[in-house]
């Protein structure tokens, strides 16, 4: 992101305006990052879907946008299938994924005549089949298949690694692919994976795209026809030092590049992709107001009006977001440790070397478009921050700052 004035936004109107902390979503940015992996993929294969992967920012209004650009969503519960219904996607613009889906969310999935539910395990099959039987319908099923690869990122995002929770190994993917062509019920229509997130390695895609590719021959050989899609997830990764997805994306396109030239790719299969962080990271800033500044016992604090419950990946993978200041000063940088009100050690946001901080001055944490409002919780008893969203110049409350109510609603006092 650049730092010219912010995407040319007031920002000190905003705040006066809505307060603080809140988070500010480009959608202009969004827009770029999708035209930026759309050509680089169409560069290298014509037949491809986007499905964004809706954790990542569940924004009803980004929905909109990519639904708008030719997208489609990748969703893993009955929060974000509402979400994409709202946003006026249709059933064939909605994937379903996760490795934990109940018969109530896989019903209203196969009901909404979502293009695929990816099953990771044989009991969630026969589970589909048993909604596709209420329905009166066939159900569309793709296979997450474990790719066995220990990606170099965060232990946490490494989701396709052997023995991990998500997705069918080679014998249980055997089993589920003869379960589905001994009944009527299903329509299997693809292959699956997700390497996992923040990916940077050209080898890990690598790996895991021939993983799947030999996932995708029994496909073939078992059901007599190759798969519709071939499914390659999310992952690419953003750098969180620049802002830039452009390493990881390039990257990423050697290796698909690889993927459908190898002699093993069918031809005419749809590649679908499910990208989060590399269309929304890069797109979203957090502002926030020092609170105080102080001193302890050597080491110069400034307490911000953000905390983990806002913002939880530093607390949680001890990522450094960048941080600027937006109130100018004058004076020599001085390095400070920013920390949020909430009461544990891990919320604190790192050291950064900032012009002269008073009560009052407003900072921005970059490049939490992704996984930053989407995680956030009432954690403390603080109500979850509003986003705004820019387009073209105008901004408006895309989701407005949660009150006091709606986080003590829930609750009945006996
Ligand atoms: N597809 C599947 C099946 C996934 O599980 C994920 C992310 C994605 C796609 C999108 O991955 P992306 O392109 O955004 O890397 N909270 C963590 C990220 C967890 C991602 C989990 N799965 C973070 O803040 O970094």
């Amino acid at each position: 992101m650049s730092e010219d004035g912010f995407w040319g936004l007031d920002l000190d109107s905003i705040v006066k305006e809505h307060g603080t902390p809140t988070y500010v979503v480009n959608l202009d940015l969004v827009e770029k990052n999708f035209e930026a992996l759309s050509s680089t993929v169409r560069r290298i294969y014509s037949r491809f879907k986007i499905f964004y992967a809706v954790k990542a920012n569940p924004l009803i209004t980004i929905l909109k946008l990519v639904r708008e650009l030719g997208g489609g969503a990748e969703v893993v519960s009955m929060g974000e299938l509402e979400a994409s219904r709202r946003a006026g996607l249709n059933g064939g613009e909605v994937l379903f994924n996760g490795p934990g889906k109940t018969e109530v969310e896989i019903e209203a999935a196969i009901g909404f005549g979502v293009y695929s539910v990816n099953v990771e395990s044989v009991e969630e099959l026969m589970t589909v089949r048993k909604a596709a039987e209420r329905l009166r319908v066939k159900a569309r099923v793709g296979f997450r298949v474990n790719p066995g690869v220990k990606a170099a990122t965060h232990k946490y995002l490494a989701l396709g690694f052997q023995g991990s929770k998500f997705g069918l190994d080679a014998k249980s993917y055997r089993a589920a692919l003869h379960e589905a062509k001994r009944t009527r019920r299903f329509l299997p229509m693809g292959v699956q994976m997700h390497v996992g997130s923040q990916v940077f390695r050209e080898s890990d895609f690598q790996k895991g795209f021939l993983n799947l590719l030999r996932f995708v021959n029994v496909f073939k050989s078992v059901l007599g026809f190759p798969p519709e899609f071939i499914d390659i997830g999310g992952g690419i990764g953003l750098n969180y030092e620049t802002g830039d997805t452009s390493i990881s994306l390039n990257r990423f396109s050697r290796a698909l590049s690889k993927l459908v030239n190898n002699p093993d790719w069918p031809d005419g299969t749809t590649l679908v992709m499910e990208p989060g962080r590399a269309l929304v990271g890069n797109a979203g800033i957090l502002l926030t107001r020092v609170l105080y500044v102080k001193e302890s016992n050597g080491r110069l604090w400034a307490i911000v009006d953000a905390g983990m419950n806002d913002f939880m990946r530093t607390a949680l993978y001890g990522v450094k977001h960048r941080v600027v200041s937006l109130t100018p000063r004058r004076g020599r940088p001085v390095k400070y440790a920013l920390g949020g009100p909430v009461c544990e050690s891990s919320d604190v946001f790192g050291e950064y070397v900032l012009p002269p901080l008073k009560k009052g001055d407003l900072l921005a944490l970059l490049d939490v478009g992704a996984y930053g409002c989407s995680m956030s919780s009432n954690y403390n008893g603080r109500p979850r921050p509003p986003t705004l969203v820019s387009r073209l110049g105008r901004v408006h409350v895309a989701e407005r700052r949660e009150t006091i109510d709606d986080i003590l609603r829930r609750q009945a006092v006996g």
